[in-house]
């Protein structure tokens, strides 16, 4: 028998364009307890308190005060402090900055529906890494993965006065995790996106896709879901600025396909980001989103925005406020990291590597920044276990249901730098098919790397099975860093056996900012320079070359960074300072991106 509070009261519903919808906002200060030894969520022999019967008034997760003076319960929240939400926890509290393990978090919340008939949803931007959630002492179920977006519905459960929302997070890094246990950033715990409640008709529209059929200009296709009793309803499809406007009919299951002409479409570039307001309604719901318009596709060694040649002028960037030193998660930080791009002359970037928080591409999408979005399967995963498996494809199938509305994001990369061996590759090979299932508009790649033969440290090849999956080849180098000092670029020749596009999806070096010396002294902003000169022009013999995305932007902080003085837990690769200061490179590559938007530098043309 499954006591009440056992009841998982509905399953996690990817509930999207919550950022299209009115929503009560649950940041702010929520009280936590650090939970070490996991005491709050298993019995003294083991069980886990969730699958007992009666689990007692022990377990931290019921929220529970003592009824009587003699009663026992060893925490309370009331009298715990409190974490900024969204955030990671690491940066709010020094003896946090390098906890690994479960947090409590608990709000309490007042919630009066405007409409008794509606249906109330929470909505987590991301918790990294496993989240298990409560509401009323009721377990709403659970979330793995640490950068994309999950709800639960809460309709039944939900009271006017003091609900009680707790989450349990745990980012303890694990072999079979995506990521796996190492990776070179900030293992940044907590609930480090924005949690709100999202109250919602009895039936709404709960997903939608509205974009360019793959290699037209003007054929818009589309889809609508419907959630609830009320499934089959018109729906009416409109983009007032074009005039256009189709009633479609959903089936039994709340689903309706539709296709629009749209003859005179401004289509979405770089040049000019164009947004349409498209209004998306039934008789229970209504939602309005701005969408963009853009074609983007690969021929031969090309890849096509709108049908023309495009250079992606890219850099690489990590989901970080370098200035706080933090998990970035606000619009204030996603405007700095994609005006500090603009600043460089891109018109792309690599949001490595995970998916970022939704502000990124809904920004960019204003901005005029192409994506390059990314699920962290990275280095040494687990590629023969099928949970993991399982794990990398649920991430990548909720990074895409969020933003597959995004004219901005153009590449879904399924992984970096991972070994080349056959179950890595069928690994890859069935996330890139998984992609392209949910998603034919975009292109799908990964980070692949290079290898050099024995008898030719100057000979650079792409032998990777994965490159024939991709549609873009692209790959990190770091020749003049890791091999080699930066003259070895003068003597490097490439085999890229593919005719395909080809992207450097990394390359660079490390300076600490304001550190000054010669071209030979490793991490001057001298040195650095120099090496950027060096890779940029070794890097424009390769024929295919249609994209450059150095590593990176900023400074980031990495566990794995340990040189005094210079690193003290930073890679320091960034052409911006963790104090928002450009160092040297910065304009060697803004100079070389001015000249490649003028048409020159670019290889074949
Ligand atoms: C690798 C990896 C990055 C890492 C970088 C570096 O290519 O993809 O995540 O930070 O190199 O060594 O700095």
């Amino acid at each position: 028998m499954i006591s009440a509070w056992m009841l998982t009261v509905s399953a996690q519903s990817p509930l999207l364009s919550v950022y299209n919808r009115e929503t009560f906002s649950l940041n702010g200060k929520w009280n936590y307890i650090v939970d070490q030894y996991e005491t709050g969520f298993y019995a003294y022999h083991g069980t886990r308190y969730d699958e007992l019967e009666n689990p007692g008034n022990g377990a931290i997760f019921l929220d529970k005060k003592p009824q009587n003076k003699s009663e026992l319960i060893e925490y309370d929240f009331d009298l715990s402090p409190t974490l900024m939400v969204p955030g990671d926890w690491n940066t709010q509290d020094p003896k946090l900055f390098l906890y690994e393990g479960s947090i409590w978090y608990r709000r309490v919340f007042d919630y009066a529906k405007k409409n008794p008939g509606n249906r109330v949803f929470i909505h987590f931007g991301a918790v990294n890494y496993e989240a298990d959630v409560y509401l009323n002492g009721k377990k709403l179920g659970r979330h793995t993965g640490g950068f994309t977006p999950f709800s639960f519905e809460v309709t039944a459960l939900l009271k006017e006065k003091g609900n009680s929302l707790v989450v349990k997070a745990n980012d303890t890094r694990k072999h079979d995790a995506v990521p796996t246990e190492n990776f070179d950033w900030m293992n940044y715990g907590g609930i480090t996106r924005d949690v709100q409640l999202v109250e919602l008709p009895s039936t709404f529209i709960a997903d939608y896709s509205v974009q360019l059929v793959k290699g037209s200009l003007s054929m818009i296709k589309g889809f609508v879901r419907l959630n609830g009793s009320g499934k089959q309803q018109k729906i009416t499809v409109e983009l007032p600025e074009t005039k256009l406007k189709q009633q479609i009919n959903t089936d039994e299951n709340g689903y309706a396909e539709f296709a629009l002409e749209a003859k005179k479409l401004t289509l979405w570039s770089p040049e000019n980001p164009k947004l349409y307001d498209v209004i998306i309604s039934c008789e229970t719901d209504r939602i309005t989103d701005r969408i963009g318009f853009r074609s983007i596709e690969v021929s031969g060694s090309e890849i096509l925005l709108n049908k023309k040649p495009v250079f992606l002028r890219g850099i690489c960037a990590h989901e970080e406020n370098p200035l706080r030193g933090a998990r970035a998660y606000s619009k204030e930080d996603a405007r700095m990291l994609l005006t500090w791009a603009r600043e460089l002359n891109c018109n792309f970037m690599r949001l490595a590597h995970y998916p970022h928080n939704e502000y990124m591409a809904r920004l960019a999408d204003e901005m005029g920044i192409l994506l390059w979005e990314e699920i962290p399967v990275y280095w040494t995963i687990d590629f023969t276990n099928e949970t993991t498996y399982k794990n990398a494809e649920n991430q990548l199938t909720e990074l895409i249901g969020r933003d597959k509305n995004r004219a901005s994001v153009i590449i879904w990369s399924v992984a970096n730098e991972t070994p080349v061996h056959e179950s890595r590759t069928a690994f890859l090979t069935k996330l890139a098919q998984k992609a392209r299932s949910l998603d034919d508009t975009r292109l799908v790649s990964a980070a692949l790397e290079v290898s050099t033969p024995s008898d030719n440290p100057f000979l650079k090849r792409v032998h990777d099975p994965f490159a024939g999956v991709a549609d873009i080849v692209s790959f990190n180098v770091y020749v003049g860093w890791y091999d080699g000092l930066p003259d070895k670029c003068d003597r490097i020749l490439w085999d890229i056996p593919y005719e395909k596009p080809v992207i450097i999806s990394e390359f660079g070096g490390g300076a600490l900012q304001g550190l000054h010396g010669d071209t030979l002294t490793r991490w001057t902003e001298e040195f650095q320079e120099y090496l950027y000169r060096k890779n940029l022009a070794m890097l424009t013999r390769i024929p295919q070359l249609r994209g450059t995305n150095p590593w990176i932007l900023c400074d980031f902080r990495s566990p794995k960074r340990l040189l005094p003085q210079v690193q003290d837990g930073w890679n320091r690769k960034g052409l911006i300072g963790q104090n928002g200061s450009r160092k040297k490179a910065f304009y060697v590559l803004r100079e070389f991106y001015d000249k490649m938007s003028r048409g020159e530098n670019i290889p074949n043309r």
